[in-house]
């Protein structure tokens, strides 16, 4: 690119950043599940394993919502079509058929998608996880972490629509040698998601929220991101703000003597995708973590792991854990009301896979699978009741 064409490039993305922030404004308040009818989630397997685990989480929240679904208050809605032989093939992260079609509903359960890479097999698309947080401003990423016997108690709020992630695809190289990535916060973009983590502790009678920035460093931003979550700790004087920087964040959630004090954390979009896969793996690695992508419209559920394309191409699917899908589902639970049903499939996964485990899965024939898991689930929550 020459510099001029470059320069041109640059006023385009600020064009389309403004658009953003105007749409951004333009939304109110959260919907109220509790006034539709019906409440329509939709199923998106995704590919690799993922619909197989997808079918599994999606058969345990059939169980559990039963009533609503007879007496057709919520509606599931089997969504095919956000395959990577798809996306490849139509060259594009989502699909357009599909997506209509996932705007049609009001709550998405996602399973895992391949995010190709320079080198791969499939053309380099935006990863479908991105493109959907961004079609569907779904801008809070919910991530919890617990571990009880630890006294770890965290709820990470990671903003998942601007950062590093907002024009990921949309960097510019110029002459050969030199390669400029853009990093966008705004004043509504970090204000939404620093009120989203604060409103959280204020219900939850939490009593500390962190941010996390680089902001020493990353001044505009990431300084950016911080002086709002200065402001708007000021309207909650029940709730202190912690502010630290994201290197030394990552070393004391090691800290065994210091991590329990950690309650609440708000963060921009990069630190938080790392800052979570370090967290979760206290809890048993990402294949136990499911997370929440909140928006004011449309709410995604989702595993935090990958698509495990080689597992398929062995065969082995149905020997896929769903019990990420499953905490996801708990997320989901929650969302939409459904405290009671949430804290069901909680205990029951807790006794399925930690106290009473009688049934292991090992990914392979040499243990259980998915589906004989998700009867495992229904048992125990038919027997806990
Ligand atoms: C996550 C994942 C995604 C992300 C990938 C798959 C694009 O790592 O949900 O944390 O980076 O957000
Ligand atoms: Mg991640």
């Amino acid at each position: 690119m020459e510099y001029q064409q470059a320069a041109e490039h640059f006023v385009a993305l600020i064009q389309s950043q403004r658009e953003r922030i105007a749409k951004m404004k333009e939304q109110r308040d959260f919907i109220d599940y509790d006034s539709l009818d019906p409440l329509i989630i939709g199923v998106v397997g995704g590919d690799g394993i993922g619909p197989a685990i997808t079918k599994q989480a999606q058969r345990v929240l059939e169980f559990l919502l039963d009533e609503d679904v007879k007496a057709g208050r919520i509606e599931f809605r089997v969504i095919e079509g956000l395959t990577i032989e798809r996306r490849a093939e139509r060259n594009q992260a989502i699909p357009d058929d599909t997506l209509a079609e996932i705007k049609r509903c009001h709550i998405i359960l996602k399973g895992p998608t391949t995010t190709p890479q320079e080198g791969d097999p499939w053309p380099n698309i935006e990863s479908a996880n991105v493109a959907m947080r961004k079609a569907l401003d779904l801008f809070a990423n919910v991530r919890p972490v617990r571990v009880p016997e630890e006294g770890i108690d965290w709820t990470f709020f990671r903003e998942n629509t601007e950062g590093a992630y907002a024009l990921g695809s949309h960097g510019i190289h110029i002459d050969g040698e030199l390669a400029f990535d853009f990093t966008v916060a705004t004043t509504e973009g970090s204000e939404r998601i620093i009120r989203a983590a604060f409103d959280y502790a204020d219900k939850n009678g939490k009593t500390k929220v962190t941010a996390v920035t680089k902001a020493n460093v990353v001044k505009t931003t990431d300084g950016k991101f911080l002086d709002i979550a200065k402001r708007v700790a000021q309207e909650y004087p029940a709730i202190d703000l912690d502010d630290w920087y994201i290197d030394i964040m990552t070393a004391k959630l090691i800290d065994t003597k210091r991590r329990q004090q950690f309650q609440v954390l708000v963060l921009p979009n990069l630190y938080g995708d790392i800052l979570t896969d370090e967290a979760a793996e206290f809890q048993g690695g990402v294949g136990t973590a499911g997370s929440a992508n909140i928006g004011k419209r449309y709410a995604m559920f989702e595993a935090i792991h990958g698509s495990a394309p080689r597992m398929v191409e062995e065969g082995r699917e149905k020997y896929a854990d769903p019990s990420s899908m499953m905490r996801a589902s708990v997320l989901l639970l929650q969302h939409i009301g459904r405290e009671r049903e949430a804290q069901r499939l909680t205990r029951a996964l807790d006794i399925c896979t930690a106290e009473e485990r009688k049934l292991v899965m090992t990914g392979r024939d040499t243990g259980a699978t998915g589906a004989a898991f998700a009867d495992y689930i229904m048992d125990t929550i038919a027997r806990e009741s």
